[in-house]
C-alpha cells in the first residue's frame, strides 16, 4: 500500500529566493499513487462480511442492514441502536460510547467519540458532603449520576458522513425490536436483581423493566412503546429530534425533578468529536487504539511497548503472568496518575507512548518479586456491563465499537415518556483524588468533574493489522477491558483463532487495589504457588468477565473468522453479503 505520506514535496524556498520545482519524475509518481490509491485500499476484499454482538437480536440487525445495500457504518447503527433495545443494562440512547471505525475506500481511521459529557451545572465537588465525604451512591442511582448522553448524536454523525442508508432504515430494525419485544434471560435477571432499587425508585423505568416491581420471570417480553416513539423520532429528525424540542424538554424537566441538574442547553450544546486513534506496533503488528477521554488506547500501547522489550513467548508460564502483571500494574498506575480528557487536560501522551518511557519502567520490574503498587504512586491521590460489536463488510470497512452507560441498567432513570434510560458514567469521573469508583479505580486531577468534560473510560475498541491479517475486537467489563483487549490480541499476535481469543482465560491488575484478579479456573495451584512466593495477592473471584466479540480476516487464507465470548450470550456470523 503507498505510504500516506506519498505526497508531493511542497515547494521549497531556495536562499536566492528561487522556488524549486518538484521534478517531472516525481508527478509521474504522484499521478500514478493518485490512480492507484482507490485500487489498493480496496485490494484484497474479505470473502465474506461477518458481525459479532452480544446479542442475537442485534447482530441480526446488522445483518438485515449489510442484506441490504448498506455498508458496516450503517451496519453499526442498526447494531447499537438493536442493542439499545435488547441490552438495556449495557447502553443506550441514554448513554454513549466509542465507535472506531476504518473506511477502505480512502483508508480513513478515525473514533467517533460519543461519550457523556458532564452538564454545564456539574462541579468538582457535586457528588461529596458538606465535610468532603462522598455521598454513597449520588455518582450512580439517579438522574444526579448522569452525563449527558452522545449514543443518538454518534448514530446520526455516523449514518450521515460514513453510511449509504438513511437514519431511518438503519433504525428500523431497533424500532420494531422495540414494538415487538424481547424474552428476558438469566443475564438480564441478574443485572436487573443487582439494580433492583435504582430501578424500582424510577417508575417509568420499573414499569418499563420490572414486572410487578420485581425482576421478571425468565420468558417475560419486554416491550418498550415509549422507546419505540423516540426512536421514530429520531429517524424522522435526526440528532434534533432527541437533542431539541419535545423530547429534549421531556427528559431535562424529569432529571430537575428528581435530583439532576441537566439544562436544554446542555443538549443544545452537546457535540460528537472525531478523534485521530491512538496508534502503535507490536511485533509487525499495527495496533490502531482508542483515544482519550479513552484510556484504552495509550494504556494498551504502553503495555505493548513494555512487552515488547522481552520475549514473553520464550519465558515459562510464571514469569510471564508476573512480567504481565508488573506491566499491567504500571500502566494503570498511568492512568490513574495522569490521565483524563484531552480537550481539558494537558498529558504527557508523547512520553508515556515513547520507546524510552517504556524502557525506564520495565527496568523497574524485578522477575523474582512483585513491586508494591504503593511503592509506585508518586502522586497524592487517590463491566460489569457495557457492551461491544465487531464488523467487517465485504468491502473491508470495519467497525470496533464500545457503547456504555455505565452500571447495570446505568442509573436506573428512565424520564417519564421518553423510554430512555440514562447512564450513570459520571461515576467515571474521579469524584475525590483517591476515591475509588465502582470498578475501584483511582484517579487524580486530570479526571476530576468539570461543566462539559468528558469523564475518562476504558472502552476500548481496537484494530490489529498486519500483512496476514485484520483483526477487530474490544469487550464490555470496566476498568478490566483493556487488559482483555491485551489478552486477546496477544493471542492474535501469536496467530491463533478468533475463537482462542475471546475464550482465554484472564486475570487483571490495575495498580490499586494491589492485587491480581483472577477468573475462576485461570490459574493452576502451581501457578498461584509461585506467584504468591514472588510476593502477588492474588484475588480468585467467583465469576468470569468479559463479553468479547472479535472478528478477523485472515489475510494468508483469504478466510474471516467471527467469534462470541462463551461467557456471554452473544452472536457472531458470517455473510456472503
Ligand atoms: N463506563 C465504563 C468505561 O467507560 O470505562
Amino acid at each position: 500500500m503507498p505510504s500516506m505520506n506519498a505526497l508531493p514535496p511542497t515547494s521549497k524556498s531556495s536562499p536566492d529566493g528561487s522556488v524549486a520545482k518538484a521534478p517531472v519524475w516525481y508527478w509521474g509518481f504522484f499521478v500514478l499513487w493518485l490512480l492507484v490509491l482507490p485500487v489498493a485500499h480496496a485490494a484484497g476484499q474479505p470473502p465474506a462480511a461477518a458481525i459479532a454482538s452480544a446479542h442475537p437480536a442485534a447482530t441480526r440487525a446488522g445483518l438485515e442492514i449489510l442484506q441490504t445495500g448498506g455498508n458496516a457504518f450503517d451496519a453499526a447503527v442498526a447494531v447499537s441502536a438493536a442493542l439499545a433495545v435488547v441490552e438495556p443494562y449495557s447502553s443506550g440512547l441514554g448513554g454513549g460510547g466509542f465507535w472506531l471505525l476504518h473506511r477502505v475506500s480512502d483508508g480513513k481511521e478515525v473514533m467517533i467519540d460519543g461519550r457523556e459529557k458532564a452538564p454545564l451545572a456539574a462541579t468538582r465537588d457535586m457528588y461529596l458532603d458538606s465535610q468532603g465525604r462522598p455521598v454513597a451512591g449520588a455518582s450512580i442511582d439517579g438522574p444526579l449520576a448522569a452525563g449527558i448522553p452522545g449514543t443518538v448524536a454518534a448514530l446520526a454523525h455516523i449514518s450521515k458522513h460514513y453510511g449509504r442508508l438513511p437514519l431511518k432504515q438503519s433504525l428500523a430494525p431497533a424500532i420494531r425490536l422495540a414494538k415487538e419485544g424481547f424474552a428476558v434471560n438469566e443475564h438480564y435477571r441478574r443485572m436487573a436483581r443487582l439494580r433492583l432499587d435504582a430501578l424500582r425508585a424510577s417508575k417509568a423505568a420499573a414499569r418499563q423493566f420490572l414486572k410487578g416491581g420485581e425482576v421478571p420471570p425468565p420468558g417475560h417480553v419486554i416491550r418498550q412503546p415509549d422507546l419505540a416513539t423516540t426512536l421514530q423520532v429520531i429517524a424522522d429528525k435526526g440528532r434534533e429530534g432527541f437533542y431539541a424540542g419535545v423530547l429534549a424538554r421531556r427528559m431535562v424537566k424529569a432529571v430537575r425533578a428528581h435530583g439532576g441538574v441537566w439544562r436544554e442547553k446542555d443538549l443544545l450544546a452537546y457535540q460528537v468529536v472525531e478523534r485521530k486513534p491512538v496508534i502503535g506496533h507490536y511485533h509487525g503488528w499495527r495496533v490502531v487504539g482508542a483515544a482519550l477521554p479513552s484510556s484504552g488506547g495509550v494504556v494498551l500501547l504502553e503495555m505493548l511497548n513494555m512487552l515488547a522489550l522481552r520475549d514473553i513467548r520464550a519465558m515459562a508460564e510464571a514469569d510471564r503472568i508476573h512480567y504481565l502483571v508488573e506491566v499491567m500494574r504500571r500502566a494503570y498506575r498511568d492512568r490513574a496518575r495522569w490521565l483524563g480528557d484531552a480537550d481539558f487536560v494537558d498529558m504527557p501522551l508523547q512520553r508515556l507512548l515513547s520507546p524510552e518511557y517504556a524502557r525506564e519502567l520495565a527496568s523497574t520490574i524485578s522477575m523474582t518479586r512483585a513491586t508494591p503498587s504503593e511503592k509506585l504512586a508518586d502522586f497524592k491521590a487517590e463491566g460489569r456491563d457495557t457492551t461491544h460489536f465487531s464488523i467487517l463488510d465485504k468491502q473491508g470497512n470495519r467497525v470496533a465499537a464500545t457503547l456504555s452507560i455505565n452500571y447495570p441498567f446505568g442509573s436506573g432513570f428512565v424520564a417519564e415518556g421518553t423510554g430512555v434510560l440514562l447512564n450513570d458514567e459520571m461515576d467515571d469521573f474521579s469524584i475525590k483524588p483517591g476515591v475509588a469508583n465502582v470498578y475501584g479505580l483511582v484517579g487524580a486531577e486530570a479526571n476530576a468533574i468539570a461543566p462539559g468534560k468528558r469523564m475518562l473510560s476504558s472502552m476500548s475498541p481496537t484494530f490489529l493489522e498486519s500483512e496476514s491479517g485484520v483483526a477487530i475486537l474490544g469487550t464490555p467489563g470496566g476498568s478490566r477491558i483493556i487488559t482483555m483487549v491485551l489478552i486477546g490480541l496477544l493471542q492474535a499476535v501469536e496467530g491463533n483463532a478468533a475463537e482462542h481469543w475471546v475464550r482465554q482465560p484472564r486475570f487483571h491488575h490495575q495498580y490499586l487495589p494491589d492485587e491480581i484478579q483472577v477468573e475462576p479456573g485461570a490459574f493452576s495451584e502451581k501457578l498461584q504457588q509461585e506467584l504468591k512466593k514472588r510476593g502477588h495477592r492474588l484475588s480468585i473471584k467467583e465469576r468470569p468477565w468479559g463479553n468479547m466479540q472479535a472478528v478477523y480476516w485472515n489475510r494468508k487464507d483469504n478466510e474471516v473468522e467471527a467469534a462470541s465470548d462463551p461467557r456471554g450470550g452473544g452472536l457472531a456470523i458470517k455473510s456472503s453479503k
